[in-house]
């Protein structure tokens, strides 16, 4: 049969990807993925300001988890070199942390600086200072500032709401806060700065967004209510945290890429194995059945208060949907890629009410729309969203990532289905969220 291939460059700086699929691709296999990233972040931070001892199994090994657990060890916490093993974490009690002799630098990771920022809120009199990289510096931090202002927090940031930003833990008052906007990061950046304001805290957003912090802050024994109905979240203060053992499924942003390379690749049939099928999570899975993709959920389980399936993918002819509303902040980080089983797919797929992917690791409506375009598709950027007319087919050539590893990604799942090479620059950006991501492609395409 013939084969892939599937290789990784390495320029001065930065790593290439290039993939020339042959005229007979079918993928085939059973694909373990690596940790959830929401969750990830999460069983750190929680840890570490929580009294006693964490255990985390399955932990994703990206960048971005690094750069919490590097944070909060440069606050005192004691945590286990990262693995997906166990990894242990000598929590340090709430309000605790100690005041860090360095710039604390969260990376690319946007949840890293938006969490964080809500714990060192409510560490009285202590100062902190709070960095990232490149686009994460320009990414919006105003989301979190003003609520944090709100509690009684004092922040200093640069013109814009940017990083760098400087924040003086202060005794915080509890708040009402509607945000703006559906973000699970706002959402839990104000819970875990109520986790200390004596009172109830409570977050009331236009739509309902992943709600792990809420899930786990409840298992490590916060008082956490929520209304589905009104999408609020309400925390009371002062709060005790206890260590917990926390198991974390694989990520359904990463099954994703497979998800939709098992639809549009002819003859293929992939199992991704237990993917974490929380309900704030799955839009991904109500937009490819709505573009009649073959999906079955097996082996349904609860491991650790989180919903976990394994699931199937088989290729079927694809058609257009429209993807917008209250589905947008439960696929949020899966547009990019599903922007590619849109080229695929019959008629006219349109995203709307997306505009937050414009503030994400990328303006990903411009870079998605500029790279699939680059490759033939059909593809019009709005305001918003993206208008991609189906059944164009690509062609390979050079694209870019912009450093954004769901990028990255989602161009290298369009690459399978376009005809001669693709090369993937700045690739070694899918090590955000992904590590592994190339030799998973090379197992699944039969190249390993
Ligand atoms: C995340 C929330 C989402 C998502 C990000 C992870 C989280 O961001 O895009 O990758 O872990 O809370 P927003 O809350 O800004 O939408």
């Amino acid at each position: 049969m013939p084969t892939a291939t599937i290789t990784l460059d390495l320029t001065e700086h930065h790593q290439s990807l290039t993939i020339c699929p042959p005229e007979a691709l079918a993928l085939q296999g059973q694909i373990q993925i690596p940790g959830d990233k929401s969750m990830s972040h999460r069983a750190l931070m929680l840890g570490a300001i929580a009294q006693g001892e964490t255990r985390i199994q399955g932990l994703l090994l990206g960048e971005d988890p690094r750069s919490t657990a590097n944070c909060f060890r440069a606050m005192g916490a004691t945590i286990s070199e990262l693995s997906t093993d166990w990894v242990t974490v000598q929590g340090i009690g709430l309000g605790q942390l100690l005041e860090p002799a360095d710039v604390l630098d969260s990376g690319n990771s946007g949840t890293t600086m938006r969490l964080m920022l809500g714990i060192l809120a409510s560490h009285p009199g202590r100062f902190f200072t709070v960095t990232g990289d490149r686009s994460l510096r320009s990414r919006p931090m105003s989301r979190v500032i003003q609520p944090l202002q709100q509690m009684g927090a004092h922040i200093w940031h640069r013109t814009g709401g940017l990083a760098p930003l400087a924040i003086q833990g202060q005794v915080l008052k509890p708040i009402h806060y509607r945000s703006p906007i559906a973000s699970a990061q706002v959402k839990s950046c104000v819970l875990l700065a109520g986790l200390m304001a004596d009172g109830r805290t409570t977050v009331t957003e236009p739509a309902l967004s992943r709600d792990h912090s809420e899930r786990m802050l409840r298992a490590f024994g916060a008082e956490v209510a929520v209304d589905p109905d009104t999408c609020s979240a309400t925390v009371t203060g002062p709060a005790t945290l206890t260590g917990q053992t926390v198991v974390v499924p694989g990520d359904i942003s990463s099954a994703a890429f497979w998800l939709v390379a098992g639809a549009i690749v002819p003859g293929s049939e992939v199992v991704v194995e237990n993917v974490g099928v929380n309900p704030t999570r799955t839009g991904v899975l109500d937009a490819l059945v709505a573009m009649e993709a073959d999906i079955t959920l097996e082996n349904q389980r609860t491991v650790a208060g989180e919903p976990v399936a394994d699931i199937r993918v088989r290729h079927s002819q694809l058609k257009a949907c429209t993807i917008s509303g209250d589905l947008i902040p439960r696929l949020i980080d899966e547009i990019p890629v599903l922007a590619v089983a849109a080229v695929f797919a019959r008629g006219t797929t349109v995203v709307r009410d997306a505009a937050e992917l414009r503030v994400k690791e990328s303006d990903r409506l411009t870079v998605m729309a500029t790279q699939l375009q680059r490759m033939g598709a059909q593809v019009t950027e709005l305001p918003d969203g993206l208008e991609i007319v189906g059944g164009t087919p690509l062609t390979g050539t050079e694209v870019d990532s912009f450093t954004d590893h769901r990028i990255a990604m989602s161009l290298a799942i369009a690459a399978l289905m376009a005809t001669g090479t693709t090369t993937i620059q700045r690739a070694e950006a899918a090590a955000i969220s992904y590590p592994g991501f190339t030799q998973t492609l090379q197992q699944i395409c039969g190249t390993i």
